[in-house]
């Protein structure tokens, strides 16, 4: 049984005060009850996650939004921060391969799979974005470009204790649209078929596969309520408090 996953993307946001409250305020939400019945996790931006991480954080995992490509704990890479560091500062989870890094740093398969494999070496779980243009969905390759996106990113050891996969059309991020619950059903069917073939159907099953893009707490029970939909990676809802747990509570 996959227990869904409630991940806040806090992208290059807040400062020192804004996000301890922040993230004060989720720590405070999970510590009103005695277990939830889903995972929560939240990543603020590499120059709060010390701070935030040495916090007392019931019930809730915290993840870096991205990490190094060499392939050492510490180096000649004057800007890079490695895995082993992200570690050390208290985080469990790294993002990987999000689409604005696919954009914005020219981030190809072959990069997000090395970074995969850095974060997964040092017992980190990756959370590896894939997901398609608009002008990739409205030329019918939505499905192909996110098995792409797989083939080529996904370490061929990952399981769902070291693995996560968040789907996110690029066109859904920060724009308030969100594809019809069909065609989340679509390609979600379609990666876990993609990880079976990759992995075997074993391993594939026990992968968490969430959805990403204008997730919102009044969308948010339709979209996690699709099969293969194991939560949600929320970016400008998780900066605040109200609407990353109205997300949350759409689960209980
Ligand atoms: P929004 O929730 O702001 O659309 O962002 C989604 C995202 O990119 C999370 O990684």
């Amino acid at each position: 049984m996959r227990r869904k996953l409630i991940a806040g993307n806090w992208k290059m946001n807040c400062l020192k005060e804004d996000g301890l409250a922040l993230a004060s305020a989720v720590f405070q939400k999970c510590s009103e009850y005695k277990t939830l019945p889903f995972d929560v996790l939240i990543c603020p931006p590499l120059s709060l996650l010390g701070q935030i991480a040495s916090l007392p954080h019931p019930m809730t995992a915290i993840g870096s939004q991205d990490v190094s490509l060499a392939p050492k704990d510490f180096g000649a890479f004057t800007g890079d921060v490695s895995a082993e560091m992200i570690k050390d500062l208290g985080a469990s989870y790294a993002i990987v391969g999000h689409s604005e890094r696919r954009t914005m740093r020219h981030e190809t398969d072959a990069v997000v799979l090395e970074k995969a494999k850095n974060a997964q070496q040092k017992g980190l779980t990756a959370v590896i974005c894939i997901g398609e243009t608009e002008q990739e969905r409205e030329s019918g390759l939505a499905l192909s470009v996110v098995s792409k996106q797989i083939k080529g990113s996904v370490p061929t050891d990952s399981t769902g204790d070291n693995c996560v996969i968040a789907y996110e059309p690029v066109w859904a991020i920060g724009t308030g649209k969100v594809p019809s619950v069909a065609d989340v059903a679509e390609v979600h069917a379609a990666i876990r078929h993609e990880l079976a073939n990759l992995l075997g159907s074993e391993k594939a099953e026990t992968i968490r596969i969430l959805y990403g893009g204008s997730v919102k707490p009044s969308n948010a029970k339709e979209l996690l309520s699709v099969p293969n939909v194991d939560g949600a990676l929320i970016g400008g809802a998780s900066l605040k408090i109200a609407d990353f747990w109205g997300i949350a509570e759409t689960q209980f």
